[in-house]
């Protein structure tokens, strides 16, 4: 059992299964936002330094994390509907072996869906893109439509696509208040890349950032 999260650690619920506690997040920091916007660039190349879990779970929260009460989160969502869904491929981060986990934000926690480093399979389905094999870790974030579509219709589709600029634009200045880098990656086959992933076809991947300690 642990903590359900929110900002003032108030409610606790438990959850069953193979769910990994992250540490809870850093609400402050040395870097300006404006000292992150003046550094945010796409970083395609790191080190083989492996990834900590501390900075797992804050570049998972600038994500998708909650911010406050009402299960509210750090990017905006039209109709506060959370088409989103945020997944970690893992090859090299301290506190979890190599695998594929499931977000859940509403926990502040990942589940664990997949055993084994599918980063090279990742990468094929990407045009080979080196920055998917090299990066220790893989942010993806994929979308339901539906959920937004249910009340607004084609224009739904429209919303999602927003969202993801702010969930992505999110996780670039946390990483440089991390000292990391990473990049946007769209260029990739949509149904190669739910193969590997396991997902059902009506969940849609949006975008993969690698991530890790920039070697550039
Ligand atoms: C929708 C979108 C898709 C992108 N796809 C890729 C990609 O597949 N591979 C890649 O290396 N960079 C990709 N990028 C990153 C852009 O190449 C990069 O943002 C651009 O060159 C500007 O550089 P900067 O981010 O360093 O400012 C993508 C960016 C966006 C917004």
């Amino acid at each position: 059992m642990f903590t359900r999260f929110s900002n003032k650690q108030t409610t606790q619920k438990s959850i069953a299964g193979e769910e990994i506690p992250l540490p809870e997040v850093k609400k402050d920091s040395h870097t300006s936002i404006e000292k992150a916007l003046l550094e945010r660039r796409s970083v395609r190349s790191y080190t083989d330094q492996a990834i900590e879990l501390v900075e797992v779970g804050q570049l998972l929260w600038a994500a998708q994390g909650v911010n406050r009460t009402g299960g509210y989160r750090t990017a905006p969502s039209a109709g506060a509907l959370y088409p989103l869904e945020i997944y970690l491929l893992v090859g090299k981060a301290e506190g979890l072996s190599a695998g594929l986990y499931h977000y859940l934000p509403e926990y502040h926690a990942l589940k664990i869906i997949q055993a084994g480093d599918k980063r090279v399979a990742l990468s094929e389905a990407a045009l080979n893109q080196e920055a998917i094999k090299e990066a220790p870790v893989v942010i993806v974030i994929t979308a339901i439509y539906q959920r937004t579509k249910r009340k607004y219709g084609q224009r739904g589709e429209q919303y999602v696509h927003m969202e993801v600029g702010s969930a992505t634009q999110n996780v670039y200045l946390q990483a440089i208040s991390l000292g990391l880098g990473t990049v946007f990656i769209g260029a990739f086959y949509d149904d190669q890349v739910q193969a590997v992933l396991g997902l059902p076809k009506e969940e849609i991947p949006l975008c993969l950032m690698p991530v890790g300690d920039p070697a550039e």
